[in-house]
């Protein structure tokens, strides 16, 4: 039966806007436009109206539908997830207690553990135990919010575990919960097997990887982690360049642990996005002024591993428009609450509470090619869509930390 809401008394519909507006950036990202006192009618999945209770539609105008009351409640679009590691097998808690007694990420990688600890297991897991592994994470991250997502693979790292991995992706996309967009990342790190070949493994990646990604259509993307100890600026615009020639548009995992190159190579290459930025420079910002590429922060990793913070907030100040997505993984990010990321962006980067909540919705759905569809409350978009507790405003999301704020979440129009 095709679902006919009408929510009405909702005490502020939040961040509606027309359908033209596919991201915001600069001084526009302050602001949040919202219809206090609203109603918002539902239809077929989709979001079919809206408007302030002044003007509350005549009911023969929606005849045989639900009528809800929303009173005190607020209504945010979900959150959009730009990037994240969701498929994995079992965790990396050891790691973090490493950390704790002093060892780095770094140690840790050269030890043999962190992507490596991480494409063992993947190897030794079969698709369904990856699959539901995921879906456990999934779940729990729509119920925080999020109503569509990024998922990358990267923990392969050979031809066999990156097509698993690609597949379980797929798997979750076909069930239609929420938009799921694929990303290779077969560039992640370098296997063991390639420890001293490493034109070798970029080989294996451009010749046998891709040809197989793009023959099963697993991928939307091609990422790359560009840093040091893992691939080189002129690699990984040799490997987006690769990917281009099979329809692959590219993403950079980009100057997180030291300058590196990265932006440059992803916006050279004509990159979506280009993502976690730690180590971004002036010069970088002037770059991507003139790009289509979205710099995406990933304030969850900078958190959980103690990096000095990407520069958010001369960004905005620059003119630039900014995303934020939780790079949910099991090494650097072992969350995927988008709420949290905004709380992190108010506090660790002085952003606003407008500018966070643009930065999760409008603009992380921009950064996967999504905006048209989901990030806003806009007539003819997917009603994925969340209801807060009675709370005084949105504001209070990011103020109230660690507090579960949302009270139930819809996905085409039905409630989860
Ligand atoms: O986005 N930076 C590289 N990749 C992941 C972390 C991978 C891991 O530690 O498992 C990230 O932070
Ligand atoms: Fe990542």
């Amino acid at each position: 039966m095709a679902n006919r809401i009408l929510i009405k008394n909702i005490k502020s519909l939040v961040q509606v806007r027309d359908a033209g507006i596919l991201k915001v950036s600069g001084a526009a990202m302050k602001e949040l436009p919202c219809i206090d006192n609203a109603w918002m009618a539902i239809d077929n999945g989709l979001i079919a109206d809206y408007g302030s209770m002044i003007d509350f539609p005549g009911i023969e105008d929606w005849k045989g539908l639900e009528i809800m009351d929303c009173d005190g409640k607020l209504i945010l679009p979900c959150y959009a997830d730009s990037h994240t590691h969701i498929v994995y097998a079992g965790n990396r808690e050891g790691e973090f207690v490493d950390r704790i007694n002093g060892l780095s990420y770094d140690e840790i990688f050269a030890r043999g553990g962190g992507i490596l600890n991480s494409a063992k297991r993947v190897s030794e897991a079969t698709e369904d135990d990856l699959f539901e592994q995921a879906m456990v994470r999934l779940k729990e991250v729509i119920g925080q919010g999020t109503g569509s997502i990024e998922i990358k693979s990267g923990y392969g790292l050979s031809v066999e575990s990156e097509l698993k991995m690609l597949r379980v992706i797929k798997r979750i996309k076909d069930l239609n919960l929420i938009p799921v967009k694929a990303t290779f990342l077969g560039a992640h790190a370098l296997p063991l097997e390639y420890k001293n070949d490493k034109a070798g493994y970029i080989q294996l990646i451009i010749n046998e990887m891709l040809p197989k990604i793009a023959a099963e259509k697993l991928a939307d993307y091609i990422d790359v982690f560009c840093e040091q100890h893992y691939f080189t600026a002129e690699e990984t615009k040799h490997i987006l360049e690769a990917g281009k020639q099979y329809g692959l548009t590219g993403k950079v995992h980009a100057e997180q642990m030291s300058h590196f190159g990265g932006i440059q190579a992803g916006v050279e290459c004509g990159a979506i996005s280009v993502d976690h930025l730690e180590y971004c420079n002036d010069a970088d910002i002037e770059l991507l002024k003139n790009a289509g590429t979205m710099p995406t922060v990933l304030p969850g990793a900078a958190f959980f591993l103690s990096l000095p913070l990407p520069p958010a907030r001369k960004m905005i100040d620059a003119g630039l428009g900014i995303a934020f997505a939780s790079d949910f993984n099991p090494g650097s990010c072992p969350s995927g609450n988008m709420n949290f990321m905004m709380s992190l962006g108010c506090v660790q980067y002085k952003l606003t509470p407008e500018e966070v909540i643009n930065a999760c919705t409008i603009n992380s759905a921009y950064a996967m090619q999504l905006s048209h569809e989901v990030g806003s409350i806009t007539i003819g978009k997917k009603a994925n869509f969340f209801i807060t507790k009675p709370i005084s405003s949105y504001g209070f999301i990011p103020y109230a930390f660690g507090s579960n704020v949302i009270e139930s979440v819809y996905l085409n129009g039905v409630k989860q």
